[in-house]
């Protein structure tokens, strides 16, 4: 049977956590509430307890010693831990890795899909810290039912209503139902630019920010697949769980993804290659009056080309095009040229593709039609991005 840990904080939403509690059960999961103090004395645990038929955890201290630790055994035996209602405190401690209660200590040893529903006064919630926090969280793949724009406890009309609890419940209910369907798969995403050398302080590139191959990789990782992460140079958090190689060259990237490929069921490649580097790499630090007008560059070698030659019976391959115009067809021809088993092309330059929170994908196999997503979020092209690629997993098996 499934578990799921329901972590309860001292917001006036509170009463609306036993609607999320009932939403569960009626979807067939047992729920253990995890209260904070505070929550405690808003709402007594006795309540929950009884809707719930498990006793509400609220100290850190009081399980039977007999047990094992009971954050780290909980967290073993959830298949998902949902917070409903979040204060900006308990967002505000997960978001710093503070871990003082059982709930803030549950959420660190916590290895499955963690859902964070939000509810606070408006001016909280859109303070940039409590934004930081969020972001933060967002970025180490926390989700988010976002709170809605409604009357507020403090007599104020505005953003920071709990979420719906039948939306809370159908996120969580999707994001447990997501972890098996990569099970045993092995995905191998790469993200990022790469850096070519000219000299120890200086190098050709290109504006990736990672974002893309990072919310991929993390789409991954929540759909139960062991991920391998080969990430350039960014400013990201690589998400945990994921084993992720730091490289900076095309060169070092071919390697890693070398090192990863024999096994590997699928293959992301989200990077943006460098397609060029110097010729001639100086060890030194070369002052201006010496650099000439000319410096040759040198084609670097085509990743995924080379793993398309390589490619098993079995592996798929998922190309990314970045285009200027004819984008269809442009992300036809590559995915001819490299054998690739997908392409997902997207319309880069003026402000479009690189280094934004959006995308605007079309999405492309060897036989089908072409699927515009429309403007997304980077989070959400990943998912569109997955249910395309397991699609095709399941074509090839037959
Ligand atoms: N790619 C790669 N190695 C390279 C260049 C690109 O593996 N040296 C991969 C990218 O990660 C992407 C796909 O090939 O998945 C297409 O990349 P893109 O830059 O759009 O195309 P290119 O093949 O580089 O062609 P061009 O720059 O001429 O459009």
């Amino acid at each position: 049977m499934t578990k799921i840990a329901l972590g309860v904080t001292s917001s006036i939403g509170i009463y609306k956590a036993c609607e999320v509690l009932r939403g569960f059960q009626k979807n067939g999961a047992r729920v253990q509430v995890v209260m904070t103090r505070n929550a405690a004395r808003l709402v007594s645990p006795l309540l929950f307890g009884s809707l719930s038929g498990l006793s509400a955890i609220v100290d850190l201290f009081e399980e039977p010693v007999s047990r094992d630790v009971g954050h780290v055994s909980l967290a073993k035996e959830v298949s998902l831990l949902c917070v409903a209602p979040a204060t900006a405190n308990v967002i505000g401690k997960f978001a710093g890795g503070v871990a003082d209660d059982f709930l803030s200590t549950l959420f660190l040893a916590a290895r499955s899909p963690v859902l964070v529903a939000p509810a606070m006064n408006e001016a909280m919630y859109l303070h940039p810290q409590t934004q930081a926090n969020l972001a933060r969280l967002r970025a180490m793949g926390v989700e988010f039912v976002e709170p809605e724009k409604g009357y507020l406890a403090c007599k104020d009309e505005g953003w920071g209503r709990l979420a719906e609890p039948q939306a809370i419940v159908r996120e969580g209910m999707r994001l447990i139902g997501r972890t098996k369907s990569l099970k045993g798969k092995k995905v191998l995403v790469t993200a990022g630019p790469t850096r070519e050398p000219m000299d120890p302080v200086r190098f050709l590139s290109n504006p990736s920010s990672g974002k893309m191959g990072y919310e991929l990789a993390r789409e991954a990782l929540a759909r139960g697949a062991e991920v391998v992460l080969v990430s350039g140079p960014t400013s990201l958090i690589p998400p945990p769980g994921a084993r992720t190689e730091l490289v900076t060259t095309a060169a070092e990237m071919q390697e890693a993804c070398l090192r990863a490929y024999p096994g590997t069921d699928i293959v992301v490649m989200a990077a943006a290659v460098s397609d060029f580097r110097f010729k001639d790499v100086r060890p030194r630090k070369t002052g201006k009056a010496e650099v000439p007008s000319k410096l040759e560059i040198e084609r670097t070698p085509d990743i995924l080309a080379l793993l398309g030659k390589k490619k098993k019976k079995g592996q798929l391959l998922v190309g990314f095009a970045a285009e200027t115009h004819d984008i269809a067809g442009n992300a036809r021809k590559k995915m001819a040229a490299k054998n690739a088993d997908l392409m997902v092309a997207n319309e880069v330059g003026q402000g479009r593709g690189f280094g934004t929170d959006d995308n605007e994908l079309r999405i492309i196999s060897a036989s089908g039609p072409v699927h515009p997503t429309g403007k997304i979020s980077k989070r959400e092209a990943s998912r569109v991005v997955f249910d395309h690629i397991e699609a095709a997993l399941e074509k090839k098996r037959r």
